[in-house]
C-alpha cells in the first residue's frame, strides 16, 4: 500500500469521479475468528455503511459496490438466505443514512429471482432516496456482466429484428444505453479486496479503462482510510486510454 498522505480533503476534480469495488473476504474474516461465515457478512455490512458515508466525504460523486453476483446462487442456501436477510435489513434501515449522507440509491442487476418483498424494498429505497444529489451509490445485487452484456445484445437484436434500427447503426453508445449502468460514468477506479486479483465478472464492459487497485485488506476491515490510500495510488497511475500517454 502506499504511504503517502492524501490531503485531507482530496481534490474531487482530480478524480476518480467513479469508484467501483469488489467487496470480499467476509468468509475468511470470520473464519480467522472462528465464527460463522454470516459473522462476516455482518461486519461487511457495516464497513458497507462506512465506505458510503467516508466516499461521500471524499467527495467521490459515483460508488458501486458489488453485493451478490449472479454467480452467488451457488452457495449454501443458508447463506444465500443470510446475505438476502442482510440485504433487506439494508434497504429498510438505511434509508436515514443515506438521505443523511446526500445519497441516491441504485440497485444494479436482474430483479427476477429476487424475493417480492426484496423487489419491493428496492422500488421504495431507490423511489426515497430518488433526489438526493451529494453521492450516487449502486449496489449490485443479483449482477453478472456476461449475463447483462448477453442481455443488451439480444435486445439491440430484437430492435433490428423488428426493423426499428440497422445492425451498422450499433455503436458504443447505442450499446451502453441497453446496459444496467445506463447514463452512468464508467468507473475510473476498481478496487477489490482481500488480495484477490480477479474481476468476477463485474463491471466487464464498463471496466475497460478502470485502474485496478488490489489491496490485502478484507472486506470487514475496508474503511475510509484503506478507501484514501487507494486513491492515492489512483492518482499515482497514468492513464493512457491505449494513446501513448504525456
Ligand atoms: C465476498 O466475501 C462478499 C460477498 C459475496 C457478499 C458481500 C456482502 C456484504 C458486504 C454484506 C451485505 C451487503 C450490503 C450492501 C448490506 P466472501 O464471502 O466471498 O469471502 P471469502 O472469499 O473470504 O469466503
Amino acid at each position: 500500500m502506499p504511504t503517502a498522505p492524501l490531503p485531507a480533503n482530496p481534490d474531487a476534480g482530480a478524480g476518480p469521479q467513479h469508484v467501483a469495488i469488489i467487496m470480499d473476504g467476509n468468509g475468511r474474516w470470520a473464519k480467522a475468528r472462528g465464527l460463522p461465515r454470516v459473522a462476516g457478512h455482518r461486519r461487511g455490512a457495516d464497513a458497507v455503511r462506512r465506505v458510503v458515508r467516508g466516499a461521500g466525504e471524499l467527495g467521490i460523486p459515483v460508488l458501486t459496490l458489488f453485493a451478490f453476483s449472479t454467480e452467488n446462487w451457488t452457495r449454501p442456501a443458508d447463506e444465500v438466505a443470510d446475505l438476502m436477510g442482510l440485504l433487506r435489513h439494508y434497504l429498510r434501515s438505511e434509508l436515514d443514512e443515506l438521505r443523511k449522507n446526500g445519497a441516491r440509491l441504485r440497485v444494479i442487476g436482474k430483479r427476477e429471482g429476487l424475493a417480492a418483498d426484496i423487489v419491493r424494498d428496492i422500488a421504495e429505497a431507490e423511489g426515497t432516496t430518488a433526489s438526493n444529489t451529494r453521492i450516487d451509490v449502486n449496489i449490485c445485487i443479483n449482477y453478472g456482466a456476461r449475463d447483462e452484456i448477453l442481455r443488451a445484445t439480444r435486445r439491440l437484436a430484437q430492435r433490428v429484428a423488428a426493423g426499428e434500427i440497422t445492425s451498422d447503426s450499433i455503436d458504443q453508445a447505442s450499446f451502453e444505453s441497453e446496459l444496467l449502468t445506463a447514463g452512468l460514468p464508467d468507473p475510473d477506479l476498481l478496487i477489490r479486496t482481500s488480495g484477490e486479483q480477479r474481476i468476477s465478472n463485474f463491471l466487464l464492459w464498463q471496466c475497460a479503462y478502470s485502474e485496478l487497485v488490489f489491496v490485502d485488506t478484507l472486506w470487514p476491515d475496508f474503511g475510509k482510510d484503506h478507501l484514501e490510500h487507494a486513491i492515492v495510488e489512483f492518482r499515482r497511475r497514468e492513464r493512457r486510454y491505449g494513446g501513448i500517454g504525456k
